[in-house]
Order: structure tokens, then C-alpha cells, then sequence
């Protein structure tokens, strides 16, 4: 056997040392920036949604985990389910790499009911030194109790198949007449970024198909983290291309995620593109997937992206889930709302008002400002301006430029600006000007939804401890309420 590559960050919970994980729990437990109703790691840093399923009549989550403080690692499976997809309870870690098949982490994948068990497809992250990699695409089995163990015969598929290189990964299965496929996100040799795609009789065996033929032209150096779902009879392909450049209003973070639209040909390899859109337009989004609960697609993003410094990174512990979302079809465009549960978090009127001409200021306490879903609603026959977390030191604006019919999204008033690289703005121009915008802020993020889920901006943002204001200012009619938000999470 060949020496296995080792680096201090690649350490399994197991081989924690005496105290060290209450002591990380400690140290990130009262962090003024942790959320309380969008799913975060209790310390350690979050990355990817995994697995997302409802499964005997639970929601589960699961999500790419690295304990030992915020940044990337090891990477294990944890673990959280609910009952209503609002309150979630926390689980003990689903899947920890002890294997050789998964010596350098247990990266992402999704999940697929197979007779009465949840499959929870994965790959087995191999590393021989720091650029040299393979890749294992692996099976952990949930059964109806919640008891997950690995599939004993793991790997499912070993390495990678000719003309890729060792950036295979994120299983994504699911079955079309009588036999199960998996998309995999994928690096050709001549590193540009592709989907694979493999075929089994039962979800176990499994064989290599081919590449996937995506007519759309944003090749990249690497696709992860495909999803596919089909919704009111239209086929939908998402996925996170890395490498693409920034164009307009579109793919200004580091990595970026795209939904496209059209008709999905697995036995033939093709999925034909009708047209392509990023899929949020903020500056902290993802590899999300969707599941299917309730006759509804849902979707989970990482409301994170790539390697930054956040001022939470001396608390060890990094990022959080964005909240669920109801994807719903209009043309072949796809709106995202806040899931209807959340409204089971949602707690007293803190504010409401309408304003015309001057500005408007709802102010909320130090402890209410934290955690609150706004809902604004205007006739925007003039130019607007909503400032959140407002107050003399800093504030995040919202624009809208009735003339261009362009929202935009500024956080360069605040005083920890992150990602700046990257720009402190992001716009976006509606069809149809601006009728509605909701917000849901949670201590360190803010999401923001325009019409109904129409452009979403998901935003990572660091406000000091002080008292704070939402202030509107609106020549048009506007109305605005303001709810307080309850915890959906344990600490
Ligand atoms: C996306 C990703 C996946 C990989 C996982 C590792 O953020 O890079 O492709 O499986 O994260 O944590």
C-alpha cells in the first residue's frame, strides 16, 4: 500500500483530540453573526447541500462538513431533519471518510428512495499529493429507522473513466423507465468542464454511458454539482460551472451556477437547450440541489462560494444553507420563493407603514433587527431605495432605477466589506419593473427576493452590534411590514 498523503486539515471527527470539539462548540456557539433559522454547522466550516430528500415522512438534510475550524478540510456528511422544513433537529455526522475509497473527504452528492431505503450517493475524495487526485463515486444506505451505514461493496464505480481527469464528482441519480442514470459534474483531459454519465439496472451496478451533449456555451475549466429535474413538463439542468467569466449582469463571483431550460434525451445524451440563466444573482450562491416533497421541486443553495475571509473565521465556523426555496415555472423561466413553511418561523408584526415621497424609517431594536422578514410591495413609478442594517456607522442598499428598470444590490456601505475582489454591487434588470420585494434576514445573511422570486440575491453581510434601521424611500406608493423571525436550529 502506498503511503496515504496526509496534510493536518485531512482529520476525521474520530480523531479529534480530548476536548477539542467542545472547545470549537464553545468558541463558535455565541458568535454574534450565527444565524438561527438557516441550517449552519454549530462550528467548522459548511459548504454544499447533499442528499436533500423527504424520506418517510421527514425532510433530511445533509451537508458537506469540515469540523476543525472555517475553512476547507476533511469532508464528512452532517446531518439535520425536520418535520415541517422550518424546525430542524441536528444529527449525528451521516457519513465519515474512514476508507480508502474516501481517504481525502466525502464530497457531495444526492439522494434517490430505492423500495424503502434512502440512497445517499457520494464520491470518495483520493488524494496522492497536493494537485494528483482520483475520484470514487460511493453509496451510504439509510433505512426507514434512520440508521445510515455504508454499502458494503463501496466503491460503486472506481476512478474515473478515460479522457477525464481525477474531477469527477457530485452523483446526482435518478430513474427514467426501469433503469437508474447518474450525472456526475466532470474535467476532460484538455480541462474543460462537462457532465458524464453512467447507467445502472439497480442503482448498484453501474456502467459509463458517455458525456452528456449540453448545447450552451459556457464551457469552463469544470462543471460540479449537476442537478436535473423535470417541472410542468419542462426538463431543467443545473449545475456549477467554474471558469466562466463575468458577462453583464451575469457570473460576477469566483463560481457561479446556471439553470437551463429544455428537453432532456438521457438515452440518446443530449440535453437541448431552450435558453440559460444564472440562477442567483447574489454573491454568495452555490452548488444547490433540488428534491422533490409535497408535489413541489424545492431547492437548498450554499449561500457561500470558493475560499474567502469572513470576520467569523476567528469563531470556527464558516457559511450556512440559503433557506428552501419553491421553484416554480413560468414560461421557461424559474421563479424562486421562500418556502410556504417558513412562514411557521415567523413571529409578531415589528413594523409596518406605507410611505409616498420622503423617506420612511421602520426602526427595529438590537435584538429584533437580527433575525426578520420584510415585505415590501410598490407601485415603483419612481426610483427606490431600501437601506437595511441603516444606522450612522454603515448600510446595505437596494436600489431600483425606474428608468433603466434595474435593481441593484450595494454592500460596500458596510463597514466589513468581504469578497471585495469580487465588487461590492450586483444588478439586475426586471422584464416588467419592480412590484415586490421580500427580505429575509438572519444575522450575517440577507435574502433578497424581487416579484415573486423573479431575481433572487442571496448576500452575506456582516453588520455591526448596534441598534438598526430598515429605511425606505419611495415616490411611489409603497407598503412595507416587518416580522420578527423565530429559531428553526439549535446553536
Ligand atoms: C462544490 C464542491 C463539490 C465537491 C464539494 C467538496 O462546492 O467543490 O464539487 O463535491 O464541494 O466539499
Amino acid at each position: 500500500m502506498t503511503t496515504r498523503y496526509f496534510e493536518p486539515k485531512y482529520r476525521t471527527i474520530l480523531e479529534a483530540k480530548e476536548g477539542e470539539l467542545e472547545a470549537l462548540a464553545n468558541k463558535s456557539a455565541y458568535d454574534l453573526w450565527k444565524p438561527v433559522y438557516h441550517i449552519h454547522p454549530q462550528y467548522g466550516l459548511l459548504n454544499d447541500p447533499n442528499g436533500l430528500a423527504w424520506f418517510k415522512g421527514r425532510y433530511h438534510v445533509f451537508y458537506q462538513w469540515y469540523p476543525y475550524g472555517a475553512y476547507h478540510g476533511m469532508k464528512h456528511w452532517a446531518h439535520v431533519s425536520s418535520e415541517n422544513l422550518a424546525e430542524f433537529e441536528r444529527h449525528p455526522v451521516a457519513i465519515t471518510p474512514v476508507e480508502d475509497y474516501e481517504s481525502h473527504g466525502a464530497y457531495s452528492g444526492a439522494s434517490l428512495q430505492v423500495g424503502d431505503e434512502l440512497y445517499l450517493f457520494y464520491t470518495g475524495n483520493v488524494k496522492y499529493d497536493k494537485e494528483a487526485r482520483d475520484a470514487h463515486q460511493c453509496l451510504a444506505i439509510m433505512n426507514e429507522a434512520g440508521e445510515i451505514r455504508k454499502y458494503e461493496k463501496n466503491p460503486l464505480i472506481e476512478g474515473v473513466p478515460e479522457g477525464y481527469t481525477g474531477h469527477v464528482r457530485d452523483p446526482k441519480v435518478f430513474e427514467q423507465n426501469g433503469t437508474y442514470y447518474m450525472l456526475l459534474g466532470a474535467q476532460r483531459e484538455n480541462k474543460t468542464g462537462a457532465i458524464i454519465v453512467y447507467q445502472s439496472p439497480d442503482a448498484l451496478n453501474w456502467s459509463f454511458y458517455g458525456e452528456l451533449s449540453v448545447n450552451i456555451d459556457l464551457e469552463g475549466y469544470m462543471w460540479e454539482c449537476p442537478d436535473y429535474f423535470e417541472l410542468e413538463g419542462k426538463d431543467y439542468l443545473i449545475f456549477s460551472p467554474q471558469g466562466i467569466d463575468p458577462s453583464g449582469e451575469n457570473y460576477h463571483n469566483v463560481f457561479n451556477t446556471v439553470y437551463a431550460a429544455g428537453t432532456l434525451n438521457i438515452e440518446k445524451l443530449q440535453f437541448e437547450v431552450e435558453e440559460y440563466h444564472e440562477l442567483d444573482k447574489g454573491f454568495d450562491f452555490y452548488a444547490p440541489q433540488s428534491f422533490e416533497a409535497d408535489g413541489k421541486r424545492l431547492l437548498y443553495g450554499w449561500a457561500g462560494v470558493g475560499e474567502v475571509n469572513f470576520p467569523t473565521d476567528e469563531n470556527a465556523w464558516a457559511h450556512c444553507l440559503t433557506l428552501p426555496r419553491e421553484l416554480v415555472r413560468k414560461g421557461n423561466r424559474l421563479l424562486q420563493r421562500p418556502a410556504d413553511s417558513l412562514s411557521l418561523l415567523q413571529g409578531e408584526l415589528l413594523a409596518e407603514g406605507s410611505t409616498q415621497g420622503a423617506g420612511q424609517e421602520a426602526l427595529l431594536d438590537n435584538t429584533t433587527a437580527k433575525a426578520f422578514r420584510a415585505l415590501i410591495s410598490t407601485t415603483s413609478t419612481s426610483d427606490m431605495s431600501v437601506q437595511l442594517f441603516e444606522s450612522e456607522n454603515e448600510h446595505f442598499e437596494i436600489r431600483y432605477d425606474h428608468d433603466a428598470k434595474k435593481v441593484t444590490v450595494d454592500r460596500s456601505g458596510m463597514t466589513h466589506v468581504v469578497e471585495a475582489a469580487f465588487g461590492t454591487t450586483r444588478e439586475v434588470t426586471l422584464e416588467n419593473g419592480l412590484s415586490e420585494i421580500e427580505v429575509l434576514v438572519d444575522h450575517s445573511i440577507a435574502e433578497i427576493f424581487v416579484n415573486g422570486g423573479e431575481a433572487v440575491f442571496t448576500c452575506r453581510v456582516f453588520p455591526l452590534n448596534e441598534e438598526k434601521k430598515v429605511a425606505i424611500t419611495s415616490n411611489s406608493k409603497t407598503n412595507y411590514g416587518i416580522y420578527s423571525m423565530k429559531r428553526g436550529i439549535s446553536r
